[in-house]
């Protein structure tokens, strides 16, 4: 069988039990049981960008990071990662910044991942590089002379060639997709608007089922949605309603009943427009005051893009008023934490919440919203209420789906997930639920490196990827 290289910018957290894993490492971390490499950054800062991989050993895989320098660091993540790339293809051109220093230090730190990845690969490895910080990384091996499959997965969004276009290297990095054998994206949405990019952009010739050929190379674009293991995921939430942290929630709640939110604090996740809603719904249903409490987990990330510090502020401002506004004595209406908790708490949190919000403004998929679903008690559930424009919208469709810029009609969706009578409720979780259980993570897993491996050897034994 031959091995798996993963390669992403962040690595799994083993072993810290302060830092949270994110939504990729507990993707692959439930799928993968097999021999696997992950390549990626430490997470730590240095003088200068790491050559020799540090390597670790947890079970079947091998971790092998290296540090980034701090002008790297500036350059590649905080400057054309973050403040390019993510707002580009999130669609909000008005926050793209750019500049060619900062392009040319992300195309350098790609460069260097590749050398110091090249004397750790095998001729027959299969390599799967995640996510926007790596586009140029599968044309910096094939540089190197690896000749290995190699496929690119994008969590993010990929947007419309009208908006891609306004990014003066754009036609580089489709060039750089293209040295890849297969490119994923979350939705159908995604790959026809890489693929249109593809053709109007770069000139690519568009063939069946998601085939182009760029620079006499021959690749394919295709769309898989990532998801969690709803099973374990439901089970860990049974446990979890009845652990100290629910039961001092429940007792906290005092008899009311629970609208939960958990994102990480970004431009893209539609905070302030929500925060509007919650507003408007106390304003508008007066009936919920005193009955609801809402509780938004927001753990910072990025703290080094101003951006990120800007939406902080506000976001502190905005939920001071609504408490100040709306507070009784002895009621809270709204609960905003900008520190994160670990994933069995919020398991026990989306169980105990009568609705799940899940606005964002653009998300490439959102597993918090399968994560809700999946830990919902199946006789009494809660109900999800999610942004249209998040790629976990184009399959579950039985939440309530709304528009999240229309801070009116996300209030009424609210006060009709708060009145929705059991039988619809149930009706509408069981559906979701077999959506979530069916697009699981082994699932996303198993069909991208089956694409990827073509005709070759299996990449994941059958009994494992069930
Ligand atoms: O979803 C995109 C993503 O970059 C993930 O890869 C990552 O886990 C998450 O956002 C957090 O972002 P960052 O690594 O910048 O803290």
């Amino acid at each position: 069988m031959a091995r798996l290289v993963i390669v992403s910018n962040r690595v799994p957290a083993y072993g810290d039990r302060n830092q949270q894993s994110g939504g990729l490492a507990v993707a692959l971390d439930e799928a993968l049981k097999q021999e696997t490499l992950w390549f990626g950054w430490s997470g730590q800062i240095a003088a200068e960008t790491g050559r020799m991989p540090a390597l670790t050993q947890r079970r079947a895989v091998t971790l092998a990071t290296i540090d980034l320098g701090a002008e790297d660091y500036r350059r590649f993540y905080v400057g054309f990662a973050n403040s390019s790339l993510w707002p580009l293809f999130h669609s909000r051109l008005g926050l793209m910044e750019y500049s060619r220093e900062d392009y040319q230090g992300y195309r350098a730190v790609n460069r260097q991942f590749a050398a110091a990845l090249s004397p750790l690969l095998r001729p027959d490895d299969i390599v799967w590089i995640h996510d926007y910080h790596l586009i140029p990384l599968a044309r910096e091996l094939r540089e190197l002379g690896h000749a290995n499959r190699l496929g690119f997965f994008l969590h993010i969004p990929f947007p419309p060639a009208s908006v891609f276009d306004a990014l003066p290297c754009a036609r580089a990095l489709i060039c750089d997709l293209a040295a890849c054998d297969l490119v994923g994206f979350q939705t159908e949405e995604d790959s026809d608007n890489f693929l249109s990019c593809a053709a109007r952009l770069a000139g690519a010739t568009l063939g069946a089922e998601g085939r182009f050929r760029l620079d006499e190379a021959d690749s394919r674009s295709t769309a898989i949605p990532v998801g969690i293991d709803a099973g374990r995921f439901a089970r860990q939430a049974e446990r979890a309603a009845n652990s100290e942290n629910a039961n001092r929630m429940r007792e906290s709640l005092s008899g009311r009943r629970l609208i939960v939110g958990v994102d990480r604090l970004d431009y893209s996740k539609g905070l302030p427009n929500r925060f509007e809603a919650y507003s408007r719904l106390l304003e508008q249903y007066p009936e919920h005051r005193l009955k609801v409490s809402y509780l938004q987990v927001t753990p910072r990330s990025r703290r080094d893009v101003g951006e990120y510090q800007v939406l902080k502020r506000n976001l502190d401002r905005q939920a001071g008023k609504i408490n100040g506004k709306f507070a009784e004595f002895d009621w809270v209406p709204l609960r905003y934490m900008t520190r994160g908790l670990p994933r069995a708490t919020l398991a026990g949190f989306y169980r105990t919440a009568s609705v799940g919000l899940v606005t964002p403004l653009r998300d490439g998929m959102n597993l918090v919203a399968k994560e809700y679903v999946a830990a919902q008690d199946p006789q009494d559930p809660g109900v999800l209420v999610l942004s249209r424009f998040a790629g976990a919208a184009a399959h579950m469709k039985e939440a309530i789906v709304v528009n999240p810029y229309d801070p009116d009609e996300v209030a009424e969706a609210i006060n009709d997930a708060l009145r929705m009578p059991g039988d619809e409720r149930r009706a509408r979780w069981q559906a979701l639920y077999a959506t979530v259980n069916r697009d699981s993570a082994a699932a996303w897993c198993r069909r991208f490196l089956e694409e990827l491996s073509g005709n070759g050897p299996p990449l994941v034994k059958p009994a494992e990827a069930a």
